[in-house]
């Protein structure tokens, strides 16, 4: 089983980023000594703005999606994953294909027990070089796409109760109660609507879409 040259190369790219040099210390993969600064965007999504709105279209963004994404600052880590993924970055850039993307903020990235790149079972993650080599590359590109695709949604508008599968094959839906907007059947709330693009919108989720698979 040799790996495949596409996904090895794919997060060769992902790894020359800067994602994975801001990610690191926050692991405690890399070296701490290179995180001076405590994560200070982490306290930039506060603002009690749109909690209560329900997803609304705002107008005057970027002219789409991937565009709209690159450029919002709190779900940084978030858009990274998605450039590393290129057939999701080609339907965002797609005017022709609506999507939803449900972008998890990075303090709840960073605050997974897992990162998005390790095997979502428990087995064999705790081991650091697990990730060596190609087939750990590979692994590592595959499980950082399904977590991707576990929060787009290959429709927009993302109608209130409309059930829909996501890119990742789950179906899930949304709601609005109290003036909370939250995904199901996870329960995730979502903070804001960002810009609404002729190809999309970006939600920005303040916790992650359940991207397991068993
Ligand atoms: C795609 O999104 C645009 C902008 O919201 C909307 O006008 C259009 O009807 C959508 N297309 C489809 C096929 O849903
Ligand atoms: C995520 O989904 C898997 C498979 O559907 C399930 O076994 C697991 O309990 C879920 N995890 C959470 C936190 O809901």
């Amino acid at each position: 089983m040799r790996c495949n040259v596409k996904s090895s190369s794919l997060l060769a790219f992902l790894l020359g980023t800067s994602l994975v040099a801001g990610l690191l210390p926050v692991v405690g993969f890399g070296p701490k000594d290179q995180d001076p600064f405590q994560s200070p965007e982490l306290d930039m999504g506060n603002s009690k703005s749109s909690k209560s709105e329900p997803p609304t279209a705002q107008s005057g963004g970027p002219p789409i999606v991937s565009d709209a994404l690159s450029v919002q600052r709190d779900v940084s880590i978030f858009a990274e994953f998605v450039r590393g993924s290129a057939p999701i970055l080609k339907r965002l850039e797609d005017a022709g294909l609506n999507t939803t993307v449900l972008a998890p903020l990075n303090s709840a990235v960073k605050a997974l027990p897992r990162k998005p790149w390790e095997d979502p079972d428990a087995d064999g993650n705790a081991v650091h070089g697990a990730f060596a080599g190609l087939d750990g590359e590979k692994r590592a590109a595959e499980n950082l796409e399904r977590f991707v695709k576990a929060h787009m949604i290959p429709i927009s508008p993302f109608s209130e109760n409309e059930k829909i599968e996501t890119l990742g094959g789950r179906e899930i839906w949304w709601s609005t109660e109290n003036g909370v907007t939250k995904i199901y059947p996870d329960g995730i709330v979502v903070k804001e609507v960002k810009n609404s693009v002729p190809n999309g919108q970006i939600w920005t989720l303040e916790g992650v879409i359940n991207y397991s698979t068993n």
